[in-house]
């Protein structure tokens, strides 16, 4: 079941709203955002399908729920744009402080390799990056570069998913997302014994060991496609919990089973936060000139590729 709008938090709807309206914003959610920002949002997707409303919008403000990196590409793609994230601490795991140098001494290291850079990393990274990707084109994206070795930053088990659908030499940085690589083969094994009829799907962010025994590894997108081909059908979701209100939502006549946790920084976005955004104007995305420049290479590449 969808869960309940409090009637403080439909008042804040309502406002949310009329001034949108008023000053024509877009408002973009990521899946993972909790089910009240679904209800002010002109869109809901994952990284990838965002990313290309942030580049094709004509709008001049754009309010993003979801994380930093998430409303950085969107200011990447569109720099002549007003982009407010309605919290400025909602951080993502794999953005950590440094990872430039670590992925700048695995470029020294490997001078014939090309950098693939998932988008769920700082601007600084994709900077120096032949071309990003998300969840959804990553296999594509990797295959595509016409470069025989490649290092994979920053997620290593996305990484490591990408090496088993590449003949391609896959050097991988070191960090995981630590929502996605806590949850352990145990606890979906468990889940299966109580619903042996349940198909597990999961995010290509966790273990190797819990995609092994997936019916489906997908991004979040990709999770909703592959369950709307289902009618009452149990799942076992392997991701971000808020998943499931998206896949209740679109694809109500199955049964879903939540096997993953909390994003901290995905919940920081409220609907009081998305209304003071709108109200004041915060917070503005800002980067630095050339990083910018040289991000949206890297992110104009992946939107080249998968077209
Ligand atoms: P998507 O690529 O499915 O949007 O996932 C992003 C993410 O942060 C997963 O944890
Ligand atoms: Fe980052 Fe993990 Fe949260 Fe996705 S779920 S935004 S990868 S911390």
């Amino acid at each position: 079941m969808l869960p309940k709008i409090s009637k403080e938090d439909e008042k804040i709807i309502a406002k949310i709203l009329r001034l949108k309206k008023e000053k024509d914003a877009l408002i973009l959610a990521h899946n993972y955002q909790e089910y009240g920002i679904y209800r002010i949002a002109d869109s809901i997707g994952d990284s990838f399908e965002l990313s290309k409303i942030a580049s094709k919008t004509d709008k001049n403000l754009i309010v993003f729920c979801g994380v930093k990196f998430m409303a950085e590409t969107a200011k990447i793609l569109s720099p002549q744009k007003t982009v407010l994230l309605p919290d400025i601490s909602a951080g993502c795991t794999l953005v950590k402080n440094g990872d430039v140098d670590e992925v700048r001494k695995l470029k020294e290291k490997h001078p014939d390799a090309a950098l693939v850079t998932y988008v769920n990393s700082s601007a600084e990274l994709k900077a120096i990056s032949a071309a990003c990707c998300t969840s959804a084109n990553a296999i594509g994206i990797v295959n595509s570069i016409e470069c025989e070795k490649i290092i994979f930053a920053p997620d290593q088990n996305l990484g490591k998913y990408v090496q088993k659908h590449s003949d391609k030499k896959i050097i991988l940085a070191d960090n995981f997302c630590s929502v996605h690589t806590h949850i352990s083969k145990k606890s979906i094994d468990d889940l299966k014994k109580q619903h042996p009829n349940a198909k597990v799907v999961a995010h290509p962010e966790c273990t190797p060991d819990v995609l092994d025994i997936c019916d489906e590894v997908a991004s979040t997108k990709g999770m909703l496609d592959y369950c709307k081909t289902f009618q009452d059908q149990e799942f076992i979701i392997a991701t971000e919990q808020n998943m499931l209100n998206r896949l209740i939502l679109e694809c109500p006549g199955n049964t879903y089973i939540n096997a993953g946790g909390v994003c901290e920084g995905m919940q920081k976005i409220t609907l009081a936060k998305v209304l003071d955004a709108l109200e004041n104007e915060k917070y503005s995305i800002s980067i630095d000139e050339t990083i910018m420049k040289n991000a949206k290479k890297a992110l104009d590449k992946m939107l080249e590729i998968s077209k």
